[in-house]
């Protein structure tokens, strides 16, 4: 039976899915108020009709830093699709195809980014800033060689979140056969020590848009170009509230509605 909702697909994926894999995809750090949090804030946020305009047809493009998407929606970069399914990050990629909109691929994407492109769909890199600045910098090159069109940096993870189901499950990597296909083996790092000057040194080395995944009301410096409200899923630090979700967040000057008008009604 297909899934006629978000709520119905997570029924089935819980049924289908091993437990740990569950909840490594559904868990959040800690006591997961954050999660309960965001779910909440999501549902806070409202919709403007627009009514008594006319017969014209309805339109949901947006542009997206310069590009055009069906729907004001960017999938929001996850790790690890092929824990779920055997096609992993190809599958999602096929659908944001078909729903023309842009995919975020994860840095711990399970597919090459390459490979993704084959797809055909719209692609943004998310990109953690390494140590090795040189690795990082071949990351950059390998995702505009394949097409991406902006680098999304996640700077709301300066440290692990303490997951508790995955703790609990002893789920602490990845299945033998399966691999971050843009890590070469290594490990993610998180780094506290992220800073203005490692968002300068990209910009030093690429021309592609930055967007940054964050808290939008605490930033020392004004963004630039675009920032996408965020708590990380509420899977790194918690209790850091997104109010906001990917689903509605807009980069560039129009991400600001609706989820400024949320994240006002919800501090
Ligand atoms: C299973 C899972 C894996 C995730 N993996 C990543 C990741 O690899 N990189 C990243 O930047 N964000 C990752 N996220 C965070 C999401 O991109 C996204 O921001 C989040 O789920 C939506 O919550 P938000 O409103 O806090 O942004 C992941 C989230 C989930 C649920």
């Amino acid at each position: 039976m297909e899934a006629l909702s978000l709520r119905e697909l997570e029924d089935e994926a819980r049924r289908r899915l091993d437990p740990a894999v569950y909840d490594f995809f559904a868990g959040g750090a800690e006591d997961e108020v954050t999660v309960r949090a965001n779910e909440a804030a999501f549902a806070r946020i409202g919709l403007v009709p627009r009514v008594l305009r006319g017969g014209r047809a309805r339109e949901l493009a947006v542009t997206l830093l310069g590009r055009r998407a069906a729907l004001p929606v960017v999938v929001a970069p996850t790790a690890f699709h092929r824990l779920a399914h055997p096609d992993g990050e190809l599958a999602t990629a096929r659908a944001a195809a078909k729903a023309g909109v842009v995919m975020v691929v994860s840095m711990a994407s399970t597919v090459a980014v390459e490979e993704i492109a084959e797809t055909g769909a719209d692609l943004w890199f998310q990109l953690y800033v390494q140590p090795d600045l040189g690795f990082t910098e071949q990351l950059v090159r390998r995702a505009e060689a394949a097409g991406c069109t902006a680098l999304v940096v996640s700077v709301d993870s300066p440290v692990f979140g303490r997951r508790e189901r995955d703790l609990r499950n002893g789920f602490l990597d990845l299945p033998s056969g399966m691999a971050c296909a843009h890590m070469d083996g290594r490990a993610i790092a998180f780094r506290p020590d992220l800073s203005w000057d490692h968002i300068d040194w990209l910009r030093s080395v690429s021309t592609l848009p930055i967007p940054m995944s964050s808290r939008p009301w605490r930033w020392a410096r004004t963004p630039s170009p675009s920032v996408v409200p965020s708590s990380g899923g509420s899977r790194w630090p918690a209790r850091t509230e997104s109010r906001g979700c990917w689903s509605c967040s807009v980069p560039s000057s129009t991400w600001r509605w609706p989820c400024a008008a949320a994240a006002r009604r919800a501090t």
